[in-house]
């Protein structure tokens, strides 16, 4: 039985939750192997929008969710976050969620030192989700970060806050920002220790055992491959590996495990925060593009940049990824344009790529180098069959599928559910 992958194949917000929710629905247990609670996924299900930030998409399906150990979890947020959706009517217990003891926390120092180094960078600021995703990964690999199965042992968390704090604090006073005490951290980490720790466990354990039983996984990924802290536009990425092979590390699995590779991509493309954007509209274009495609950030509610399908960081998205298959969406923010254009490489100081150079002076100094291609004045909004697609339409994403190597397998044509043309069905194998 195939399991199967979803990740982003751009810079994330490529509607993820509406293919991951379909997907739920035919797996038996869904999990998160990367990021924290600056993901967002919007689902809409039975009429009830939930905004889902850390909890596995699934959950709303009334299937396991498992948060694996390449999580970074912020005890506050997640315990928020359950209790938005328990007032919304779905069922959050030790029986649906299972969280990884070896996950990293991220605690209220790590969103502090967040946000103090964003504004001294000032104008060269990430944009992160100022949510201490950054700082609790550092901590993590440089091996002082506090884990889940820290909140089991008062000694062990008071040994490692006194480690932590020297570490931190001093960064925050060099940057003028608040600092924490000791007492007040353990105070209340002991406090959520017993709402945490009935989620626990080794969750490798139980994925293994799920998978040995011929059970369906869907690995739910967050962010995307562009965001990625090796493969995407360094420095201006996220600080995890988004690419489908940590849904291996990040759960502890084997890579045989993983499946079938979804790539998720819009018809066109955006970005959140800071960073190179070769095919970034700041005209009328990117404007229409925004308005129509309701593009505001999920977690920040910024305005999220808009621009043309740029297919040569796709192409290289697939690979890098290992994507099969893409599920192109909203194609139908599109409809009506009379011509749409595709990235198809760079110019760079004269010289023509077919790859995003790594080097941040040639990442930002990239010209796009366009193909036009005829657009459809038809609306392609709702539509479940090929048969519904105008000619210019499937033209386009036939070409789309030739320029990124990659089928396209699913083609989701509105925020509804079942406005989605399943070309194969990625747990078929
Ligand atoms: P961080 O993950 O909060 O450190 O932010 C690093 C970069 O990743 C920033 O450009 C964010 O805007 C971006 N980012 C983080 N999470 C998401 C997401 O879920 N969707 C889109 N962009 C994201």
């Amino acid at each position: 039985m195939a399991n199967v992958a979803v990740i982003g194949a751009q810079w994330g917000d490529e509607g993820k939750g509406k293919v991951v929710d379909w997907l739920a629905s035919r797996a038996d247990i869904v999990v998160r192997f990367q990021g924290g609670h600056n993901a967002g996924h919007t689902l809409v299900v039975n009429g009830e929008t939930y905004k889902l930030s850390l909890l596995p998409s699934g959950l709303a399906r009334g299937k396991l969710g498992v948060i694996g150990n390449g999580v970074v979890i912020d005890p506050e947020a997640l315990l928020a976050e359950i209790g938005r959706v328990r007032g919304q009517g779905l069922t959050v217990t030790p029986e649906t969620l299972r969280i990884a003891e070896n996950a990293a926390l991220i605690l209220p120092l790590h969103g502090a030192l967040d946000r103090a180094r964003e504004s001294a960078r000032g104008a060269r600021k990430i944009g992160t989700t100022g949510r201490g995703i950054g700082p609790a990964y550092e901590d993590k690999v440089a091996r002082r970060a506090i884990r889940v199965c820290d909140l089991a042992e008062p000694d062990t968390l008071s040994a490692k806050l006194d480690e932590l704090l020297l570490h931190h604090n001093t960064l925050l006073a060099g940057l003028g920002a608040e600092t924490f005490t000791k007492e007040a951290l353990l105070a209340r980490l002991l406090e959520l220790a017993p709402q945490i720790l009935p989620f626990a466990e080794p969750v490798w354990e139980r994925l293994n055992e799920a998978r040995q039983a011929g059970r369906r996984i869907l690995f739910e990924g967050a962010q995307a491959v562009m965001l990625d802290n090796d493969h995407g536009t360094y420095p201006f990425v996220t600080s995890s590996n988004t690419v489908s092979a940590t849904a291996a590390s990040g759960t502890g699995l084997g890579p045989q495990a993983v499946g079938f590779v979804l790539g998720i991509a819009k018809a066109y493309c955006t970005r959140v925060g800071s960073g190179p954007f070769p095919t970034e509209l700041t005209d009328d274009t990117g404007t229409l593009l925004g308005d129509r495609g309701h593009e505001f950030g999920t977690v920040t509610g910024r305005r999220r940049r808009c621009g043309w399908f740029d297919a040569t960081l796709v192409r290289q998205a697939v690979k890098v990824g290992g994507v099969q298959g893409l599920a192109l969406t909203k194609l139908d923010v599109l409809d009506g344009l009379p011509e749409i254009k595709v990235g198809v490489g760079y110019r760079i100081g004269g010289e023509l790529f077919r790859r995003l150079p790594a080097a941040p002076g040639a990442q930002a100094a990239a010209e796009p180098v366009y193909e036009t291609l005829e657009g459809w004045a038809e609306s392609t909004r709702g539509a479940r069959s090929w048969a519904d697609l105008p000619a210019a339409a499937v033209k386009y994403v036939r070409r789309i599928e030739e320029l990124v190597e990659a089928p396209v397998t699913l083609l989701s044509t509105s925020p509804e559910r079942d406005d989605t043309i399943m070309v194969r069905d990625p747990f078929a194998d």
